[in-house]
């Protein structure tokens, strides 16, 4: 996305353990407007950062961690901000309880759904906004 949008500004999260191989995704792909910040869902930070475009891609696998992106996702948006998910099926029935969650502050809409029976990959791709 950083080389589509060459004048924003890209900043890649995650816990500090993925800090290494997300700078070289960097570096390799010369990302010169993108850069690495840790981000732990399950702690609270007071940044006031609102972003333009939130993207989220294959993080909703565990249950456990629920309320804290989507505590993440609620206190870094505004009501302009896009929020992109892309999401991979592993355990259908739990991740619907992600989505249904996500109903109660954004509006959310599938952009897109790839399903093939053969291998058992689902993906899909929604748009939320508060
Ligand atoms: C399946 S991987 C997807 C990684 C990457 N987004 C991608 O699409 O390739 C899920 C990611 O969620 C991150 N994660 C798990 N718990 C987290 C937390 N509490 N806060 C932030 N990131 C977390 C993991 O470190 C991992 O990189």
């Amino acid at each position: 996305m950083s080389k589509h949008f060459p004048n924003s500004k890209v900043c890649a999260t995650d816990l500090d353990d993925a800090r290494e191989i997300c700078q070289m995704n960097i570096d390799l792909n010369g990302c010169d407007n993108c850069s690495f910040e840790e981000l732990d869902w399950e702690v609270e930070e007071q940044n006031g950062v609102k972003w333009d475009v939130i993207i989220v891609t294959d993080c909703t696998y565990n249950p456990l961690y629920y309320d804290a992106l989507l505590h993440v996702l609620q206190r870094e948006s505004s009501s302009h901000t896009v929020v992109l998910i892309a999401h991979k099926f592993r355990e259908p029935l739990s991740e619907s309880e992600f989505f249904t969650k996500c109903m109660a502050n954004f509006t959310l809409q599938r952009q897109r759904w790839y399903s093939d029976s053969s291998t058992l990959i689902h993906m899909g791709l929604y748009r939320c906004q508060k």
